[in-house]
């Protein structure tokens, strides 16, 4: 029966290895599914190497969060989770988009107005903003900044050329996006896995959205895994990410 089991297991890993490691591309691959296999996994980066008087660095974890003398920024929605770095003061411009910003039938701004970002989307700014240095984290500085490690990766304080984030998805449901209550659908991997299907994901608009309602960074992305490549939150083929959101 073990024997079994070991089999079907290795008969299910062959094809998954074969498909590879591509940081980039989709479908879940292995050591990608873990913070270690992220791009998020600065145990061996410069700006994070042990520092045997402070007994910091070369951890995993450490640069985000620490099990002790957490820092508790004011953020909205879910509280920063044992959070570490350095919180980010920056002022931001905001996305005013197409329709996003005017006005509604109703005299309302579609986008509410939001002016800066909020909640869980500040903890990412905190460093993608590119304002806080990388090694701030656990009371040091740090020199390296996100623009000198991955300049692509740095959205800058101009938010207006980025998705807007921070605003309450109920209040824009006239720009054409589905239901809070809408359950989606995502690519998974046909019979001989050749081909791809769409298939409920039996989750809901409402689980993309922090505890207020609101759409942030990770609405699209989550900080610990990279199985579907930058990070995202579901597989991004035939652009289902967007349409688990809008109906188009
Ligand atoms: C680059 C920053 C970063 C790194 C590195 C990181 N995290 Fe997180 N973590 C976050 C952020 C941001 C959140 C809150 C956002 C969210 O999950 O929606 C979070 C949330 C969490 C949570 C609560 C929510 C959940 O997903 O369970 C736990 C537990 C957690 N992290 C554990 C870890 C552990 C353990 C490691 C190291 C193996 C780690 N994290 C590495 C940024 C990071
Ligand atoms: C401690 C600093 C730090 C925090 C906090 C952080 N990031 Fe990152 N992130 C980085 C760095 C540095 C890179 C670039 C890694 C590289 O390319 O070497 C990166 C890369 C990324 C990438 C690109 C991945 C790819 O495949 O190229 C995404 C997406 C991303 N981060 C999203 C987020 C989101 C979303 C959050 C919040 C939930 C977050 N990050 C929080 C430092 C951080
Ligand atoms: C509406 C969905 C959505 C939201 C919200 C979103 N992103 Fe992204 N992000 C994406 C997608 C999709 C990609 C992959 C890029 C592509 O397909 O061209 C990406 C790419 C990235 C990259 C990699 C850029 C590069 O070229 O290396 C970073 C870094 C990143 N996002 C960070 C963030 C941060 C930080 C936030 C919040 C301030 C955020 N994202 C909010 C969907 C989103
Ligand atoms: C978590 C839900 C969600 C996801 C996922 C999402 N969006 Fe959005 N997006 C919204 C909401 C809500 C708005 C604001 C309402 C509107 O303008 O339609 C918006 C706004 C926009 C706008 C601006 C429209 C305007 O009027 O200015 C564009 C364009 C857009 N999204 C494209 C995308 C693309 C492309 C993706 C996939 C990479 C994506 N969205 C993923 C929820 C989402």
């Amino acid at each position: 029966m073990k024997k079994l089991i070991i089999s079907a297991a290795l008969g299910l890993m062959i094809p998954l290895m074969s498909i590879g490691q591509s940081t980039l591309g989709p479908g879940a691959t292995g050591s990608s599914l873990t913070v270690a296999g992220s791009p998020h996994n600065f145990s061996g980066q410069t700006w994070n190497s042990y520092n045997s008087t402070t007994m910091q660095g070369g951890q995993i974890c450490q640069p985000c969060h620490t099990p002790h003398n957490a820092i508790s920024p004011t953020i909205t929605g879910n509280a920063a989770p044992l959070w570490n770095h350095t919180f980010t003061t920056a002022t931001y411009s905001m996305y005013t988009g197409f329709e996003f910003g005017t006005l509604t039938t109703t005299g309302a701004y579609i986008g509410y107005g939001v002016t800066a970002p909020d909640g869980t989307s500040k903890l990412c700014l905190s460093c993608h903003d590119g304002s806080v240095a990388l090694g701030a984290y656990g009371g040091q500085t740090g020199t390296l900044y996100m623009n000198d490690v991955a300049p692509g990766a740095n959205l800058g304080t101009d938010l207006t050329n980025d998705h807007p984030i921070s605003f309450p998805y109920d209040s824009v449901v006239a720009g054409g996006v589905h239901d809070k209550n809408f359950i989606y659908s995502q690519y998974a991997a046909g019979g001989s896995g050749t081909y791809v299907t769409y298939t409920s994901s039996g989750k809901t608009v409402g689980s993309k959205l922090d505890a207020n309602g609101e759409v942030q960074c990770t609405s699209c992305h989550g900080p610990h895994s990279n199985s579907r490549g930058y990070q995202l939150s579901m597989d991004n083929r035939g652009s289902a990410l967007c349409l688990s959101c809008h109906k188009k």
